[in-house]
């Protein structure tokens, strides 16, 4: 019993502070920012989104730390990437990017997770818009003062 007593009140300390860290939360930070979905309830349709207007060339991006996936410095518009078909690959593959005059998808691409080399693009580097991503010109949602690491700082 004097155990259970025990637990009961470690539990509601415990979701006391948990509440205290959520209502710090919510007051000092999140205030002005709203999801893609804005202030609809969630039982309501919100309005779709407007696609964001990203710029058909821009210069390339430089990076911000080692390893980084390049940001694309193109629009995506209409690229399709799916079972049959990989618009990506069809001007940064291999065997084609002398022609496009892309840069050529990385090595590392074509390994699989125990490093062994394939001689196709790996699975697991197929869709390729889940690591890059174009940039589009849009607000800032929370201002923020990021500063690269080391050389990429400088
Ligand atoms: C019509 C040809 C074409 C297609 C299709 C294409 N790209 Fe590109 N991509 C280019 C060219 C050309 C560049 C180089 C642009 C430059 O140098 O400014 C480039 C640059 C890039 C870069 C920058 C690489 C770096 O080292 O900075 C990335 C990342 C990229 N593309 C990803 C993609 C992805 C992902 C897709 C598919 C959604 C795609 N590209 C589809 C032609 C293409
Ligand atoms: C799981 C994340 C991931 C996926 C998926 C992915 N990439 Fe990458 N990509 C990276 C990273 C990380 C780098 C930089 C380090 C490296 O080369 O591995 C990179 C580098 C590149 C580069 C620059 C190569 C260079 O020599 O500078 C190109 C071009 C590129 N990727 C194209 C693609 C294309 C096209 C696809 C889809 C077929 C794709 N990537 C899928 C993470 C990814």
């Amino acid at each position: 019993m004097k155990s259970r007593k025990a637990v009961s009140l470690l539990l509601a300390l415990m979701l006391g502070s948990a509440a205290a860290i959520a209502a710090t939360v919510t007051e000092e930070t999140i205030v002005e920012v709203e999801s893609l979905r804005g202030g609809t309830e969630i039982g309501d349709t919100n309005d779709a989104p407007t696609i964001k207007n990203v710029p058909k060339n821009q210069d390339k991006f430089s990076l911000n730390y080692v390893n980084q996936p390049p940001m694309i410095p193109h629009s995506v518009d209409g690229y399709q990437v799916n079972q049959s078909n990989n618009a990506c690959l069809q001007c940064h593959d291999v065997d084609v990017y002398r022609k496009t005059g892309a840069p050529r998808v990385s090595p590392t691409h074509f390994m699989d997770r125990d490093g062994k080399v394939l001689t196709e693009v790996s699975p697991r580097r197929y869709f390729c818009l889940q690591c890059h991503v174009p940039q589009a010109q849009a607000e800032v949602l929370i201002e923020n003062d990021f500063t690269p690491a080391g050389k990429f700082g400088q």
